[in-house]
């Protein structure tokens, strides 16, 4: 299965944030956005990710990752030169999805649950069809909203509804098939002049082969890209961080644990931010793998 995480746009709702510099890279407390949608991948079993930004971003976020090597991943980039959409992923992608499924995540979303990683894994062996998740919220109408009948059955899908015919709304993360970049070509802009996703998501309704899956109440979810958003995030990242003692979104801890990478590896790279807090913890975590730390005991955590 191959990935993609989204991380363009014009941060429009950020600025003047982010008139120098990407959304996606603003620190929610002590990481950069991207470390979270990417720690989601790895959690997820993907290794194998495009990473789509804007062209004068490009730079930025190769500086920051490489080639993915040294987290047991691989890492491509590719620009989009306009926000044509979110659906764009595929079309912008489609060389690196060459035939095969493909998870989508936003940059800017933030998930943490004990049961995250298992639902993940779940989803991303589904065979046939796509998976997209609903996440219960006070406010449905920012978002893609999904409605379901009294059995729990996928009925509709909408984009920002006005008149929302559920609270349960559609988190930036996806499972597809191979289908979804034919599926993609043959979308229009819709009123606002995007690719949507959920037009996307409604051909698998229509075809019967969508999946809904619930993300309860054990799981977080965030979408950090208003200034009240970012800050909420920062400060739910600190404070889970502190009453557990453990990182959220430390994705050198996740491709050790993922064994992407072998703990020494995992030293190595806490090593080279050893004067920081966090390459503390990730030499912490290596040390602690070493001797034999349960995986069950990490899997609750990340
Ligand atoms: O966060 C979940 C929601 O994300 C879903 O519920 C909606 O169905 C989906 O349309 C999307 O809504 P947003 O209004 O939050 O999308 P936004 O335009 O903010 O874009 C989300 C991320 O994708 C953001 O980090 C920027 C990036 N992006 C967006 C577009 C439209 C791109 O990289 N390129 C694009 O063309």
């Amino acid at each position: 299965m191959k990935g993609i995480i989204l991380a363009g746009g014009n941060g429009t709702r950020l600025q003047p944030l982010t008139f120098a510099g990407s959304k996606q890279l603003a620190p929610v407390y002590d990481k950069p956005m991207i470390y979270y949608p990417l720690s989601v991948l790895m959690l997820a079993g993907v290794r194998d990710i495009l990473i789509i930004t804007r062209p004068t971003e490009l730079p930025l976020f190769r500086a920051l990752f490489g080639d993915g090597r040294r987290l047991g991943l691989s890492i491509e980039y590719a620009a989009q030169d306009e926000p044509r959409g979110i659906a764009d992923a595929f079309r912008v992608g489609e060389d690196h999805i060459r035939g095969e499924h493909c998870a989508l995540i936003l940059g800017d979303n933030l998930f943490h649950g004990a049961n995250l990683p298992s639902l993940l894994r779940r989803s991303a062996l589904k065979n046939s069809g796509c998976v997209l998740f609903g996440h219960e919220v006070a406010d449905p109408r920012r978002f893609g909203v999904a409605e379901i009948d009294r059995k729990g059955r996928l009925v509709s899908i909408e984009e920002k509804p006005r008149h929302p015919r559920s609270n349960l709304a559609i988190p930036g993360m996806y499972f597809f098939d191979a289908q979804v970049v034919d599926i993609t070509k043959g979308l229009v802009p819709s009123a606002r002049g995007e690719l949507e996703i959920t037009d996307v998501l409604r051909v698998y309704l229509e075809q019967g082969t969508a999946e809904l899956v619930w993300l309860g109440r054990g799981v977080t979810w965030m979408d950090t890209g208003t200034h009240e958003s970012l800050l909420e995030a920062g400060t739910f990242v600190r404070d889970m961080q502190r009453r557990q003692g453990t990182r959220l979104g430390c994705i050198e801890e996740i491709a050790m644990y993922m064994g992407y990478i072998d703990p020494d590896d995992c030293h190595a790279l806490g090593a080279e931010m050893g004067g920081s807090p966090y390459g503390q913890y990730v030499m912490e975590r290596a040390r602690a793998f070493s001797t034999g730390m349960p995986p069950t005991a990490l899997s609750e955590e990340l």
